[in-house]
């Protein structure tokens, strides 16, 4: 979809349909009355007859509106005026968008984006919208044979901003949100491919292209070379596969030369069965999800190119399948990881924290200035926090700070959960260093101290998405999370986000 960035009022405006907001109880937006005032009242006249209260996603298409140059006006309800917030904002576009795009109309000219939003700015607002606009019309129907077409696609959105010293700002956020849009859209793709074409010479294929057209440096390791790099805790969770594993590395370096990266690391099993602790058959066709923490990770990369981010950002993805088989990885293996350190692997299904350690030893090499992972990692974190936010550990209060921060201003949120010493007391081994589970109490927890344990050289931070990455059920999709997230941290950092 195409965008752009406007001020001007509603009635003069030139556009299949205009969009306004009425918030409840039938209370007109100023976008609204001013289209009210040019119709003499025939707007205000259908809303008194109660066929719009305002109600939070409620719409009302009208037709040939007098005093108007656009052929539509769309209604959308706000709900509360007082209780209209980021969710609420991002709902309104939702549902606006829906609706345009199963009307008839080819474009859309929006003047949700004028409304305030509790503590946000006007360059806040077109970012969302961008996103969420995007978000509203992707499909993944590429292995469906006859895909449901819509008619009349909406192609073109025009965002308002209410005063003109706002449109340079708005302009920037508007490009941020779409190169948002396009990482959550990669993402999402990688997410929603079944595992046996999205396997891990997929996804490193899907690096090398990318690299190919940015200005990205990208490298894949081998099996071979994995192994002489000592990483063995890696290769355990790979061996019960056919498909070997690979370890994909790339570099965006838009910083100076001697700029210390961001290094994202990011989970990319392609299909976690559990492997000889294998796992239960109902649902398991959602764990092609797995990956979804090496999708986020190259979405972001993805963005920070199309942004030519003035920044040096190293993403890790060690992609590997989760298989039984006759070479399969058993219950009471120790393997030495490329740290050194032994793992006695007590359940073959805690596998992510398994390729996990031996990709972020890796990244000691790149001198991360920050050391972030995502892995759908825990059920345990889904038990913890539902599907609303990611699990957020760190060993440094400050990158904790910023980017549950950046997960508040993307509407993309995270909660920080403990990584106290006392959690460690689980991963007790008798025979190795370190057991790879706990028992069942703190799941995500002991997950995170597992990783802490290869991080303690740098400012490092996990977010387990296990419960964001993806919905199940009649909408079942991936969600693109954490990308927005992940972006808003880089921008805030480099002091782009106003
Ligand atoms: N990929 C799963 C985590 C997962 C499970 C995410 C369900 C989303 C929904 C991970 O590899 C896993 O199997 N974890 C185990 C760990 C346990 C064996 C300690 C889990 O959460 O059950
Ligand atoms: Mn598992
Ligand atoms: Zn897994």
């Amino acid at each position: 979809m195409e965008f752009s960035i406007k001020s001007g009022s509603p009635e003069k405006q030139r556009s299949a349909c205009v969009v306004v907001g009425v918030f409840e109880p039938r209370k007109l937006t100023l976008a609204a009355e001013l289209l009210d005032n040019a119709a003499h009242n025939h707007i205000s006249d259908i809303v008194r007859r109660g066929d719009m209260e305002g109600k939070a996603g409620s719409t009302l298409l009208l037709h040939n509106v007098p005093g108007t140059l656009c052929d539509r006006v769309l209604l959308v309800g706000l709900g509360k005026e007082k209780e209209f917030g980021d969710k609420e904002f991002g709902d309104a576009i939702r549902s606006a968008v829906k609706t345009l795009n199963e009307t008839g109309a080819f474009d859309g000219t929006v003047f949700l984006t004028e409304t305030s939003v509790r503590k946000r700015t006007c360059a806040w607002r077109v970012r969302q919208a961008a996103i969420v606009a995007q978000e509203t019309v992707y499909r993944f129907d590429q292995f469906k044979s006859k895909k449901d077409k819509v008619r009349r696609p909406l192609r073109k959105l025009t965002f308002i901003v209410d005063r003109r010293n706002e449109l340079a700002a708005a302009e920037e956020a508007l490009k941020q949100g779409q190169a948002i849009a396009e990482g959550m859209s990669l993402a999402k793709d990688l997410g929603n491919l079944p595992p046996n074409v999205c396997n891990p010479a997929h996804l490193a294929e899907t690096a090398r292209e990318l690299a190919n057209e940015h200005k990205i440096d990208c490298q894949i390791i081998e099996r071979d070379e994995m192994a002489e790099l000592g990483m063995h805790s890696l290769l355990a969770v790979a061996r019960g596969s056919h498909q070997p594993p690979k370890l994909i590395v790339l570099h965006y370096r838009g910083g100076k030369a001697d700029d210390k990266p961001v290094v994202l690391v990011g989970k990319g099993i392609t299909f976690d069965t559990g492997g000889i602790s294998l796992k239960p058959a109902p649902e398991m066709d959602e764990m092609k999800y797995d990956m979804c923490g090496a999708a986020s990770v190259i979405g972001t990369i993805k963005a920070a190119a199309l942004l030519k981010l003035p920044l040096n950002l190293t993403v890790i993805v060690p992609a590997s399948e989760n298989m039984p088989g006759g070479s399969a990885t058993r219950p009471g293996d120790i393997v030495t990881s490329m740290s050194g350190q032994t793992i006695e692997i007590l359940n073959t299904d805690a596998e992510g924290r398994l390729i996990l350690c031996d990709a972020l030893t890796f990244a000691d090499r790149f001198a991360p200035e920050v050391l972030i992972d995502i892995a759908t990692l825990t059920g345990a974190c889904v038990i913890a926090l539902g599907h609303v936010a990611s699990g957020l550990y760190a060993n440094n209060d400050g990158l904790a700070r910023e980017l549950l921060h950046a997960g508040d201003e993307a509407h993309d949120r995270a909660w920080q959960m403990p990584l106290w010493n006392d959690y460690q007391e689980a991963l007790k081994s008798p025979f190795a260093d370190m057991a790879n589970v706990g028992n069942r109490a703190g799941g995500s927890i002991t997950a995170a101290c597992f990783l802490a344990r290869f991080t303690k050289k740098h400012s490092w931070a996990h977010l387990d998405i296990a419960g964001t990455a993806w919905k199940s059920g009649v909408d079942k999709g991936a969600t693109g999370r954490p990308v927005s997230l992940l972006v808003h941290y880089l921008l805030k950092r480099l002091g782009l986000l106003s």
